[in-house]
């Protein structure tokens, strides 16, 4: 059940170059830190001292938290003039955010069932926190972690992500690990598995690679939560600009990717 929205001025302890285009951003902020579940977002001012351009706010998932020390960190790579500003912001500096925000991951509660965590580019922001509180929760276990990026270079968290389980690589150029697409790399991984115990599986990742991974999932009856993606304006759910189609009995209807997602089980889209 996702809370009540606040705004937040967090002090950035941490701001770090991992490729030449993303970036990971750490705050301190014990709000967060203590509440936020995998998958939930945080909705940030890019703009710089007093200036509104841009006005609206910018969503990044929860990358990952530490309640102890009170901090949160996001990742995120530079793809227009929001993220432009926000790659300029340095330690000290405050951030102006509301958060947490929105509908994380349905997390399981027994460990009978192998796990199957999916992303692809900066998409793997949100399934570090959900690897971490996967392996809290239900200990070390059957845990498979498929990333994909267009090259090797852009490959990002790979050794992070060796801790929670078995890591296997997909690049487009082929440069590291299987050649091609990421959900390529799922249907191979699919076949190799345990008919009996299949997995549990989250993907994350632009709405056309959520559509083919739902389309292979789908076809092997797994069950499977997407992390899903919308062009946001107010982030808490009340310009409806987020609108994502599910079904709905015999018929469909719009939800709002902010408030009853950004998860979504793969079954329940429309993908278009
Ligand atoms: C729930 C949610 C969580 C997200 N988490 C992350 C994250 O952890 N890390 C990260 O890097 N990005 C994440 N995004 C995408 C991120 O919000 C956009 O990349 C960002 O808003 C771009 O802002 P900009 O001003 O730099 O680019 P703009 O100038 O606004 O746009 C540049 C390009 O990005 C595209 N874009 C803009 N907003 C979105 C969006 N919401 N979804 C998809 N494409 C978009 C535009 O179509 C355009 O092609 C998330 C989006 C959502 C909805
Ligand atoms: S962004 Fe306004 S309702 Fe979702």
């Amino acid at each position: 059940m996702s809370q009540t929205a606040r705004r937040l001025r967090s002090h950035i302890t941490e701001h770090v170059e991992l490729t030449p285009i993303a970036r990971r951003l750490t705050i301190h902020e014990p709000a967060i830190a203590g509440s936020a579940t995998p998958g939930q977002f945080v909705h940030v001012l890019c703009s710089s001292g007093r200036s509104l351009d841009p006005l609206l706010r910018r969503p990044f998932s929860v990358h990952d938290v530490d309640p102890a020390a009170g901090s949160v960190s996001i990742l995120y790579e530079i793809v227009g003039r929001g993220t432009a500003l926000l790659a300029e912001k340095r330690p000290g500096e405050t951030l102006d955010l509301l958060g947490p925000l929105g509908e994380g991951f349905s997390l399981p509660t027994s460990s009978g069932r192998p796990i199957l965590l999916i992303a692809g580019g900066i998409a793997v922001a949100p399934l570090h926190y959900l690897a971490r509180r996967l392996a809290e929760t239900m200990g070390v276990q059957r845990t498979t972690i498929l990333i994909g990026a267009r090259s090797e270079c852009l490959l990002i968290c790979v050794e992070q992500f060796r801790e929670f389980g078995d890591v296997r690589i997909a690049t487009d150029d082929g440069t590291a690990g299987h050649r091609g697409f990421v959900t390529g790399l799922l249907s191979e991984c699919i076949e190799e598995m345990d008919e009996e115990n299949l997995p549990l599986v989250f993907a994350c990742g632009p709405m056309a690679m959520l559509r083919a991974v739902s389309r292979i999932t789908n076809a092997h009856d797994l069950k499977t939560q997407v992390s899903t993606e919308a062009l946001m304006a107010c982030g808490v759910g009340a310009c409806m600009s987020c609108a994502i189609k599910v079904r709905d009995g015999d018929g469909v209807k719009y939800v709002r990717c902010c408030k009853e997602g950004p998860m979504f089980y793969a079954d329940e889209v429309v993908w278009e």
